[in-house]
């Protein structure tokens, strides 16, 4: 590993302190420099030296941690795994390494890959008991359900053990998730499920068990196995986001791993993060039957009295472009010329685009696509579900989560999450008897 890379237990150097003055009394709180030198003001003893708190809803300004596993540059556009940028990744590594790069802080040697994709391809198999839970489930239920379900369910069957199963823990989810993933998409169609395969890839032996059926198996097309592969790296991690600091929420309770990714995931299914992927194609649907009219949808987008937004756009970090938002389009382009599928979103969500990024209102805002905008496009021409997109994101995502999972529990100096508030309800007063109401 590359001796100039920090660990989470090397402190970044305190270079200066910031001056706060509170009724008339000043303090001087350190200053924490990263190592591509954003700053934060640490406040852990503020409470105690002047009895408040920092108020900061939606954790806008709040550094929660202090970590060595991602980079991201909102302004410039810049986002980096362990150092290593996402363009060069998504281009030229495989998602099985990019998870090992995320969760072990390095990129695997020759022995350490076969170790590790030799384990993740042996544990794929969900037990056998397993299957039952999915015929409980309605036809319709949504996989990101089941998937949060099935995940939980998982540490029924492997607990976590104070003697070492972490790793092997780590394994089992890593190649256990494509397994329950596809097992929820043949749930919702009704076909039988199509068990893994121990000598096609990770993202090979996913698209097996989802588009195999008995009659004719899946003939796995190069094309379609690179492009998942990119897009699932694409998505492996992205700092704090609000599934992340869900699963680092969770797990600071030292709940065990699979309840806290099923946190994850929960967090991860809301129209405001990962289920915008969904949403994006559900929206252009919707512009496309309303007879192509774009502009609507953008004046809609802009009117504070509707609750509509332009699903797909804007986010909290990135106030320049989306580095993956880029890839995505580009990529969709290749996708699906090098499929022949001729898909009338592609076009829809370019117009969109184009008129978005000229209007003030967006300007203004810094609202660019995200990584959502284009992503959905591309699972279409793959021959994923809408409503598997977000199961999709999961699958890229979960590398990523349990990295930081593991960062925090390797950290001596973690704690519990407990975030202070300020109340604002009724002063104290005494209980009135229903009798007397
Ligand atoms: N359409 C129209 N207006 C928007 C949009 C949008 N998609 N996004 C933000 N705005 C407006 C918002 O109304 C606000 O306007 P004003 O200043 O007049 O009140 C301003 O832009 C700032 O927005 P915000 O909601 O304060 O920004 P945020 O950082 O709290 O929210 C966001 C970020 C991603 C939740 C939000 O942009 C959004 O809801 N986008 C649509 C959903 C989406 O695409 N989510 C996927 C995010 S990327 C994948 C992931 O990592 O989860």
């Amino acid at each position: 590993m590359n001796p100039q890379v920090p660990t989470a237990t090397e402190k970044p150097s305190a270079a200066t302190t910031a001056r706060l003055t509170l009724d008339g009394k000043d303090y001087d709180l350190p200053v924490v420099v990263g190592s591509e030198g954003e700053r934060a003001i640490d406040i852990r003893k503020l409470r105690d030296t002047t009895g408040a708190v920092t108020l900061d809803p939606g954790y806008g300004n709040t550094g929660a941690c202090l970590s060595a596993i991602t980079f991201i540059d909102g302004d410039k556009g810049i986002l980096q795994y362990r150092g290593y940028p996402i363009d060069e990744l998504a281009e030229q590594a495989s998602f099985l390494e990019v998870a090992y790069l995320l969760i072990y802080g390095k990129l695997p040697n020759a022995n350490e890959w076969k170790a590790f994709s030799d384990l993740i391809t042996r544990h794929t198999l969900l037990h056998e008991d397993m299957k039952k839970f999915f015929e409980g489930y309605p036809p319709h239920a949504h996989p990101m359900a089941i998937l949060a379900a099935m995940v939980a369910s998982l540490s029924t069957y492997y607990p976590d053990s104070a003697n070492g199963t972490t790793d092997l823990n780590i394994a089992r989810l890593v190649a256990k998730l494509p397994t329950i993933a596809a097992f929820s998409f043949k749930k919702s169609v009704g076909q039988p499920f199509v068990y893994p395969r121990n000598d096609l890839s990770y993202c090979g032996n996913f698209l097996n068990m989802m588009f195999s059926v008995p009659s004719e198996p899946f003939k796995i097309s190069p094309v379609v196995e690179r492009a998942l592969n990119m897009l699932l790296i694409l998505h492996a991690d992205h700092e704090q986001n609000c599934s992340t600091s869900t699963v680092r929420m969770v797990g600071s309770s030292q709940a065990n791993l699979f309840a806290t990714i099923a946190a994850g995931i929960a967090a991860l299914w809301g129209p405001l993060h990962g289920g915008a992927n969904q949403e994006v194609i559900e929206m252009l649907e919707k512009i496309r039957a309303d007879g192509g009219d774009y502009k609507k949808y953008v004046a809609m987008a802009k009117d504070k009295n509707s609750t509509f937004k332009l699903m797909g756009f804007g986010h909290r970090v990135y106030k320049n472009f989306d580095p993956r938002a880029k890839i995505l389009k580009a990529a969709a382009d290749d996708v699906l010329k090098a499929l022949g599928v001729n898909d009338p979103m592609l076009e829809i969500a370019k117009n969109l685009e184009e008129i978005a990024l000229r209007d003030e209102y967006f300007v203004s805002r810094k609202l660019y696509p995200n990584v959502d905008f284009y992503s959905g496009i591309i699972y279409r021409a793959l021959g994923i579900p809408t409503d598997m997109f977000t199961v999709m994101f999961a699958l890229g995502r979960l590398p990523g989560w349990i990295a930081q999972w593991k960062e925090m529990r390797d950290d001596p100096s973690s704690k519990i999450n407990r975030p202070r508030q300020i109340y604002t309800g009724a002063l104290k007063r005494p209980f009135v008897p229903l009798s007397a109401r």
